[in-house]
């Protein structure tokens, strides 16, 4: 089947935490944008219309897009952005995929504000899920807000070198909820349930900057996936999610309705803030929770819900426990014949200034501006042409160029406290590399994070293709060692991994999809500083595998 929508991005004006109406950036005057519904081979189209005063583009994230490789979206990547005004329909399949996905702005901050589900039911329906059927299923979205102007926000950091402000609050499903300080029930989300009866929670992180921890008072959860990928069962009472995850969860209920709460829970997050070297967490976050309320039908409707206990804003322990534990519903085909090994660090650090940023900065000034990078290369959108033009022109010139490297340029005992470091490891430049791959090569990336400015948890995403997680864990990753810890029997599959902080995730994936593929920082202010580089896959033999010419109406710079 054919699942059409028509997205009109434009002005909302909407009142969040209290504050008077303002105007922000939205799909179809909605926040969070329209959910899509699909089953697994539908073909999904979507008219975008940029009825907004910015560049727009859509990404459809976690989607393959096979044979679609000019429908993924991100700006000056697989696109030029669509400009006020224009027009551009996205096409593509959902085939070999079911689950929880999502899509977002991929330019500048708007994801912000623009975002939704993208729910990818299986051909069967709900008869032919792998687990207990739920009776009923919630779409639970979360997200930030800032009462500023986002875009302002973005250009203001991209002037000083500096990281934009966190969130002033977090929220489900558009709205903060009562514990942000402002008493308006409308800007509290409720689910009502019926007691008895099983529902399927659909979680996903849309936020920018903050990996969450989730609970909801004397309630667990059964994890039956994660990126669209099945789990084995795995029962908690919390959920961790990064920016870019979703999380499939079953609610185990405990609805007892004569209780002092009178069937009425909050359902409550708060970020899990990973970084050393912060002064304090609110340096990072905003220590504000977001809430909704659970309400069961048949109980009261007044009394004051009960709330979660909720962890320690750093509680690496919890957020590892629950990032580590979970394993494939069934055995995976891990590909064991490696061709392409890469050992790569993600990191904070600073940038030499460069005079065409648009910074305030003189040419010569080392260290002023906030960078990221990977392998010491701190990633930067090409201006003129997108990625993927380029690579159908096969004319690179002056867009990107293809010596990613696969090692870092020092060896250095990743981390430790840095401050004593040589400061090459710690400025780089900004460039637009790509690795580029032979049609199926086997990809095995070790990502290491390191502490030359401050150790971090980065949810690092991969577009074009799941990986498999074989294995993940603190301190700098030994190849003689660690290789032990391996799972190449039933890893988690997915499309965004948790580095943990000063620590290692190894991934391994298939090349098998041709095009330019994104591989970044799923946390906007640092993908923003170049925590990010490309996959440049080469045509595969046959024609299906092969980069199909653009589509008539793909934007132009
Ligand atoms: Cu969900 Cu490149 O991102």
């Amino acid at each position: 089947a054919v699942v059409e929508h028509t997205f009109n991005v434009g002005n909302m004006s909407i009142s969040r935490l209290c504050k008077p109406e303002k105007i922000i950036t939205a799909v179809n005057g909605q926040l969070p944008g329209p959910t899509i519904f699909a089953s697994e081979g539908d073909t999904v189209v979507v008219h975008m219309v940029n009825e907004s005063p910015y560049n727009m583009t859509i990404h459809w994230h976690g989607i393959f897009q096979r044979g679609t490789q000019w429908a993924d979206g991100p700006a000056m990547v697989t696109q030029c952005p669509v400009q006020p005004g224009g027009n551009y329909t996205y096409r593509f399949n959902v085939t070999g995929q079911e689950g929880t996905l999502w899509w977002h702005a991929h330019n500048s901050l708007h994801r912000a504000t623009v975002y939704g589900a993208l729910i990818i039911k299986p051909r069967g329906g709900v008869a032919a899920y792998p687990f207990t059927k739920p009776d009923e299923e919630e779409v639970v979205i979360l997200g930030e807000w800032w009462n500023a102007d986002v875009d302002e926000l973005h250009v203001n950091a991209t002037k000083t070198g500096q990281p934009a402000p966190h969130a002033d609050n977090y929220t489900i499903n558009g709205k903060p909820g009562a514990s942000s300080g402002c008493a308006d029930p409308n800007q509290t989300h409720k689910f009502e349930l019926k007691q008895n009866k099983t529902y399927m929670l659909r979680i996903i992180n849309a936020g920018l900057n903050t990996p969450l921890f989730f609970k909801i008072a004397n309630h667990s959860f059964n994890v039956v996936a994660a990126d669209a990928c099945y789990t084995k069962p795995y029962t908690s009472d919390i959920v961790v999610v990064s920016p870019g995850q979703t999380v499939d969860a079953l609610l185990i209920p405990d609805a007892d309705i004569t209780s002092i709460s009178g069937g009425r829970y909050y359902m409550a997050v708060i970020p899990y803030n990973s970084a050393v070297n912060a002064l304090n967490a609110s340096d990072l976050y905003s220590l504000s929770t977001g809430s909704a309320i659970i309400e069961y039908t048949g109980g009261s409707s007044t009394s004051p819900p009960m709330l979660p206990q909720l962890p320690e804003y750093n509680d690496t322990a919890t957020a590892h426990r629950f990032l580590s534990s979970m394993t494939a519903l069934v055995p995976n085909k891990v590909p064991l014949n490696v061709t392409t090994q890469m050992f790569v660090t993600v990191s904070m650090g600073d940038t030499f200034c460069e005079p065409d940023q648009n910074t305030t900065c003189l040419p010569d000034d080392k260290g002023t501006i906030f960078a990221s990078s990977m392998n010491n290369a701190s990633f930067i959108l090409p201006k003129t042409t997108s990625m993927l033009e380029a690579m159908y022109r096969k004319n690179a010139t002056g867009v990107y160029t293809r010596d990613f490297p696969d090692t870092p340029p020092i060896v250095f005992d990743y981390t430790a406290d840095a401050s004593e470091l040589n400061a090459t490891l710690k400025h780089t430049f900004k460039s637009t590399k790509v690795r580029t791959l032979k049609y199926n090569e086997t990809v095995q990336m070790v990502l290491q994070n390191t502490r030359l400015v401050s150790k971090e948890s980065h949810p690092m995403h991969l577009h074009g293709f799941n990986f498999f997680v074989l294995a993940q864990d603190f301190g700098n990753y030994n190849e003689t060692t660690d290789p032990a810890k391996f799972n190449l029997v039933d890893p988690q599959e997915r499309n965004t991994v948790a580095v943990p902080t000063g620590g290692w995730a190894v991934i391994r994936f298939i090349a098998d999809n041709p095009g330019m593929w994104f591989m970044h920082c799923h946390f906007d202010s640092h993908l923003d500083f170049g925590l990010g580089m490309v996959f440049e896959v080469e045509d595969g033999p046959t024609p299906e595998t092969k980069l199909p010419p653009p589509p008539s109406d793909l934007p132009q710079c």
